[in-house]
């Protein structure tokens, strides 16, 4: 937790789920709450996973954290998610918190994990289950788990299947997620020392159209912003089909237009409109011309 503050990410997640062991489940929430009010985030997401509902720790969880982690904490995540019935408990139990403690009604938002086989045929009524939601994430262990894959880490390539094995699921999510506005973000990648595999793998999901990726230590997180942001020629670009398009619409009063060898109209506008928007947030500016 310590070293959390320091990777160069957008969000943050603090543990109580699967990287705590039974026994500290309730020693955690202290810890948790503690280097939520303590410690600088900066202007990151700041968010808890909670344990499923499946367990025996979801409402005390909520309970003991949120309501004493204070306004700093922007969201909750909740894992293992089965039905739009899990995200509306959650919801109804945070309310009341909030009510309680005197943080605004709707101030913790919420982050869904998709990672088991009812939660991926339930995933169009999840996304669509809380105004609270912000995004939806895939967890590819829990989810080769529970489609019991004969593989022992989950979330990587398998060279003997000819094509992506994951590839119906990340699009799946991917769709439920946008139709309902989310944010949509693809789990770990536990071979925390294989960066360049890290870097391949995490192409199947950028090329899609995900956000982002998970980043279990700093030097993932790098790798993670560089893949996941544009790069500066794909900024450069973007930024003058809104230039052009701007100047079209706007000055001579025309819906499409040449830029280069290719017509440009309003679908390009909102293509480039994510690119630039994206690469601001990395901090990219215009090059020079
Ligand atoms: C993440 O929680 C995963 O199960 O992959
Ligand atoms: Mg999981």
């Amino acid at each position: 937790m310590a070293k959390a503050p320091t990777a160069v990410a957008d969000m943050t997640f603090l543990d109580l789920e699967d990287s705590v062991a039974p026994a500290e489940k309730v020693q955690a929430r202290e810890k948790v709450v503690n280097a939520i009010r303590t410690q600088d985030w900066g202007d990151r997401v700041l968010c808890v996973r909670i344990n499923a509902w499946d367990s025996a720790w979801t409402y005390g969880d909520v309970i003991d954290v949120v309501g004493r982690a204070g306004e700093r904490l922007d969201e909750v995540m909740l894992p293992k998610v089965q039905s739009a019935a899990e995200v509306v408990a959650l919801d109804l139990l945070l309310t009341q918190v909030e009510r309680q403690v005197g943080l605004p009604v709707g101030h913790v938002g919420i982050e869904a994990q998709i990672e088991t086989a009812r939660g991926l045929i339930n995933v169009d009524e999840i996304c669509a289950a809380s105004p609270r939601l912000e995004t939806i994430i895939f967890g590819p262990a829990d989810f080769a788990a529970s489609l019991e894959m004969p593989v022992l880490t989950g979330g990587v390539a398998i060279p003997e299947y000819p094509g992506d094995h994951f590839n119906y699921v990340f699009s799946r999510i991917l769709v439920a997620g946008r139709a309902n506005g989310l944010q949509v973000i693809d789990g770990p990648f536990l071979k925390v020392r294989e960066l360049d595999e890290l870097r391949s793998f995490a192409q199947r999901t950028r090329v899609l159209g995900y956000d982002g990726k998970w980043a279990l230590t700093p030097d993932q997180a790098l790798v993670l912003n560089e893949i996941y942001s544009p790069t500066q020629e794909q900024f450069d670009r973007a930024w003058d089909i809104l230039e052009a398009y701007r100047v079209a619409t706007e000055e001579r009063g025309t819906g499409a237009v040449m830029f280069g060898d290719e017509m440009i109209d309003e679908a390009s506008r909102k293509m480039a409109m994510k690119f630039v928007t994206r690469g601001e947030r990395a901090g990219r500016r215009r090059s020079p011309r």
